[in-house]
């Protein structure tokens, strides 16, 4: 697929754009005494003694390798559609509390940016925050440089700078966009993000959008002070002591929040708040269609710390995508869905009024929204509709199209990815080492690749790849297409995929502050 050689002579050269300040995430006070460095020298030791690393010559984000990888997706009719986004300071009425955020634009989630398969997004991101941001536009395999990874494939848009993000969206799929920088993801900072399918194949009569969140922000907390309250002593339950708790494991004991659908703890932070696009149970969205309706539901979990259980009540849902990738049809009463997880469902509407309903797993609380197709009293707040408690399905469950199955292949190269963690230093780590200039899983292009990622803790990890979709296979080597999975605790997940997009990928936890707190690495193209 890849001819590289050809484009070789115009690699140009942009340590610049490696060479940038330390990472943001590996900015904080007890990361700085020492073990990062010492961690890192580790880390190109292991490089060299895997694939003569050193030597290797990393394809960077502005490599010529790059651009004629974009050139390949991108058909002489893409028209181009321009989008401006500020990122700013925005005062958001959740339905109820009033909150101090920051947000693109003045709502939360952000406004709905869309286009069809094969064209060009331009998207011009003002900074109107008093912080450094960045967007990346989570699932698309797009073009490196356009990722908006701060040290790994741009630098930071700088308070009062702006940057044109521009790019070729190949895949059909629902995605979404946020801030890359710091824990900025779990403040307003995300929007919806869909690629129509020109010639959709689904017959449905209506979609709707779902993001799911967890708020904190403006509620006398940030997320950068949660952060700070995790790694000064510990986990954030929401005022449990955390007395008596097992430090130095990973343990579910002393009131973590856990739940038996997540394998132990469901959660770091437990948030005053949970959102169904933007508004809190206690005030929720109505949607209104007519009955018989045959609608399209795209969930799409932009929490930081939560995983969510979605049900509609009074009806069964058939999954057809997963991470924006069709999947054979499955039935079910629920859904769980995992941060930066998306799955579309349809349902046909019966005719009355229905709670739309995501439980916080494990968390003991949840967000609503109502589905209105007749007359009829909403549901409250407390609403718990059986399907909650009856078939569940998770992504694992889910097996890829045939069209988009990526059939076997023996890997080129294969990288196990151990997911640990330190507790009690609030310390999150990808084979012992937390994130850092380090480009250890390195591949080449047109390579198949498997990744196994083990989890070694206690809690569950949605681990995320930037620019590609793998394979995820189970037992039988099926399982569905992917860029985002739930890796349970004690569980491995095996995920195959071709290596086709040349540049410097994040591969790390979406859980924001596991993220933040260390559990990332790079997915690194070399020549
Ligand atoms: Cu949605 Cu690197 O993340
Ligand atoms: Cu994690």
């Amino acid at each position: 697929m890849i001819s590289n050689r050809s484009d070789d002579s115009d690699a140009a050269d942009t340590t610049a754009v490696l060479g940038l300040p330390p990472d943001r995430t590996i900015g904080r006070r007890q990361f700085l005494g020492g073990t990062v460095g010492l961690l890192g020298l580790a880390g190109l030791a292991a490089c060299t003694s895997r694939t003569s690393a050193a030597a290797a010559q990393l394809i960077r984000p502005t490599d010529a390798l790059v651009q004629s990888a974009e050139a390949r997706r991108t058909g002489a009719a893409a028209a181009l559609h321009p989008v401006d986004l500020t990122a700013r300071p925005a005062t958001i009425d959740l339905g109820g509390p009033v909150v101090d955020t920051w947000a693109y634009g003045e709502a939360v989630p952000g406004a709905l940016v869309r286009l069809p398969a094969g064209d060009r997004l331009a998207a011009t991101v003002t900074n109107a925050l008093p912080d450094p941001t960045s967007v990346h536009w989570h699932g698309i395999a797009l073009r490196n440089d356009m990722d908006g990874v701060p040290g790994l494939t741009q630098k930071a848009i700088a308070s009062g700078g702006s940057m044109t993000y521009e790019f070729t969206a190949p895949d059909p799929g629902t995605y979404m966009f946020h801030s890359h920088v710091g824990t900025q993801l779990d403040r307003g900072l995300y929007a919806p993000l869909i690629v129509d399918d020109p010639s959709e194949p689904l017959a449905y009569d209506a979609e709707h959008i779902v993001v799911l969140d967890d708020w904190v922000d403006g509620t006398g907390r940030t997320p950068d002070s949660v952060l700070q309250e995790l790694q000064s002593g510990g986990m954030d339950m929401g005022g449990t002591s955390m007395d008596g708790m097992d430090m130095g494991g990973m343990s579910s004991s002393g009131g973590a929040p856990a739940s038996p659908l997540l394998g132990g703890d469901a959660g770091d932070v437990q948030y005053p708040y949970y959102l169904i696009n933007g508004r809190v149970a206690t005030a929720p969205n109505t949607v209104t269609f007519t009955p018989g309706t045959r609608l399209r539901l795209r969930i799409i979990n932009l929490a930081g710390d939560t995983a969510f259980r979605v049900a509609l009540g009074g009806h069964r849902m058939t999954v057809v995508h997963s991470d924006g990738f069709p999947v054979s049809p499955v039935d079910t009463d629920a859904i769980l869905i995992g941060m930066g997880e998306r799955i579309d469902v349809l349902v046909t509407m019966a005719d009355g009024v229905f709670p739309l309903i995501a439980l916080a797993e494990g968390k003991n609380a949840s967000a609503l929204e109502i589905v209105r197709t007749g007359a009829g009293a909403a549901p409250t707040a407390e609403t718990r509709p059986s399907e909650l408690d009856g078939q569940i399905t998770g992504a694992l469950a889910l097996e890829a199209a045939e069209d988009v199955f990526l059939p076997e292949r023996r890997p080129d190269r294969t990288h196990d990815l151990v997911l640990g963690g330190d507790m009690a230093a609030y310390q999150w780590t990808i084979n012992d080492r937390m994130y850092s200039k380090r480009r250890d899983l390195q591949v080449r292009p047109g390579e198949v690749v498997r990744l196994k990622m083990t989890n070694s803790t206690m809690m569950f990890h949605p681990m995320h790849l930037h620019g590609h979709t793998f394979q995820v296979r189970s037992a039988t080597g099926r399982g569905p297409r992917k860029d985002t999975v739930m890796v349970l605790p004690g569980e491995t997940v095996t995920a195959d995929l071709v290596a086709d997009n040349p540049g410097q990928w994040l591969v790390h936890c979406h859980n924001v502050y596991h993220g933040e707190a260390g559990m990332m690495t790079a997915l690194s193209y070399v020549k």
